[in-house]
């Protein structure tokens, strides 16, 4: 093996892709490759890019300018940088991007990672592109993390349990980057999981383009529901929290319902998108659902838990949004009561079908659109926030915060809390009070002592 090298992975976008860095960065360590927080010593830098927006997508090309800078200067101190672009925009544009920004090694798209140290080889001939989709499960293939790169990463973990999109929203470029929905087999997320919690990982998130969609081989031979999935994650020893993501409402079926009700171990917040509340716009959307379907959804998920807290994620400025269709997603807002939300302008994307609408909306409405929806859901995160003063909550230490003594820790609702307790409970669970609130965290007090075992155990009882 060659002397220690140093790689930079920088990911942008959404969580399957940091998912994928680490997967990458655990696919190069056998090859002699250590991670590195900057770009500037690193011998392999790889851009682990998105393409959901135009903007997320010209920044690859930013950042590629200064890389340039940094492999010029490398050069003259006789040291080589290979540069790769990974992820979703080096699927949507291969050898484009090349053609942009000749700094560029290698452009390897999603489904190739597991191809990393080949196409690292092959560079040394020249620039190397692979963008296929192969038939093998990747998954299968990456090497998986050591333990200690599971500690390094902490107590909660992303598990990749599906990829790719058959939806067809008319706005998303994830169908096209990403392909067709692949399940990965029950087995092998259990396998993963298990070695995760064996390394001390106490809160899995599975995830995936369109998570409830999931449907892999079971060891039945059968192919088994996300319920049944968590319902077998949740009985690996050391595993005290799940949670899943992206769904989407139309796969939101009983069974997914009612381990929300049974499981304890699945945490009551749920991220699931509606995009917009107009009946009209989710129709252009190709959403498959209507307003009051998403609603009915949420009814019953609150049926099911009625703690259940829920974030969305909106557009604003689809082709053809009137004002009126505006006042309607305002209206869901209110209706749900959602404890945070992410926000996005509408960003025509080449290729889907919404690109090519007349009506396109101009960029002023759009920003004004934004501010109003941006308001109502900060308002609504407030009062989700305030809600919580005062109260009782199970909290999973995860990280050391900013002052000295102080930990970071996460509510079931994913809120994040700052306590002053010992270094010891990270990767615990434990009571604590919740006596404060600054805009996006929560102050809170352990009312059980460090020392004791029983906090922990009544925390997992939901006590
Ligand atoms: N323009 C704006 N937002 C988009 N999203 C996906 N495609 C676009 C687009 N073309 C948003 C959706 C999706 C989230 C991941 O990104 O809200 O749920
Ligand atoms: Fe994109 Fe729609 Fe698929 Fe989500 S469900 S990834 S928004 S096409």
């Amino acid at each position: 093996m060659s002397a220690t090298r140093k790689v930079h992975i920088k990911s942008y976008g959404c969580q399957m892709n940091v998912y994928d860095a680490r997967r990458m960065a655990d696919t190069l360590a056998p090859e002699g490759f250590a991670e590195t927080a900057t770009p500037d010593d690193a011998d392999l830098v790889i851009l682990n890019t998105c393409h959901i927006r135009e903007k997320a997508a010209e920044k690859v090309y930013s950042e590629l300018g200064r890389i340039r800078l940094i492999k010029e200067a490398a050069r003259q101190d006789g040291r080589a940088v290979t540069v790769a672009v990974a992820g979703c925009v080096a699927q949507a544009e291969g050898q484009e991007i090349i053609r942009r920004a000749p700094v560029v090694d290698l452009v390897v798209g999603p489904q190739s990672y597991h191809r990393l140290p080949d196409l690292l080889d092959a560079t040394r001939a020249g620039a190397v592109v692979d963008t296929e989709f192969p038939v093998e499960d990747k998954f299968n293939i990456l090497a998986p993390p050591s333990p200690a790169a599971i500690r390094a990463r902490g107590v909660t973990a992303f598990v990749t349990i599906q990829e790719g999109c058959d939806k067809f929203c008319t706005f998303c470029v994830v169908p096209y980057t990403r392909g067709a929905e692949v399940s990965r087999p029950v087995m092998r997320i259990v396998d993963e999981t298990e070695r995760l919690a064996d390394a001390g990982v106490r809160e899995v998130t599975v995830i995936g383009q369109n998570v409830n969609a999931y449907h892999g081989d079971g060891p039945d031979g059968r192919p088994w529901t996300l319920a049944q999935l968590l319902y077998r994650l949740a009985e690996i020893p050391g595993i005290a929290r799940l949670r899943y993501s992206t769904s989407h409402p139309r796969d939101v079926d009983d069974t997914l319902i009612a381990v929300h009700r049974d499981l304890p171990a699945l945490m009551p917040q749920l991220h699931l998108p509606v995009q917009s509340g107009s009946d009209r716009i989710l129709d252009a959307m190709n959403r498959k659902h209507t307003a009051a379907d998403y609603l009915r959804v949420i009814d019953r998920l609150r049926e099911a838990r009625p703690d259940m807290a829920f974030t969305s994620d909106f557009i604003v400025g689809f082709p053809g949004e009137t004002d009126a269709d505006f006042d309607d997603t305002m209206t869901l807002i209110d209706a749900v009561g959602y404890s945070g939300s992410f926000f996005f302008k509408y960003s025509p994307r080449p290729g889907t079908p919404a690109a090519d609408l007349g009506d396109q909306v101009p960029e002023q409405v759009k920003d004004e659109r934004l501010a109003r929806l941006k308001a109502a859901i900060d308002r609504d995160l407030t009062a989700f926030n305030q809600r919580s003063c005062g109260s009782r909550m199970d909290v999973l230490f995860e990280k050391k915060g900013r002052h000295p003594g102080q930990l970071i820790a996460r509510t079931p609702y994913l809120q994040a809390v700052n306590v002053m307790a010992p270094d010891s409970l990270i990767g615990e669970i434990r009571t604590v009070t919740i006596d404060g609130l600054s805009t996006y965290s929560l102050f809170g007090t352990l009312i059980t002592p460090p020392h004791s075992s029983a906090g922990r155990l009544l925390a997992e009882a939901g006590a």
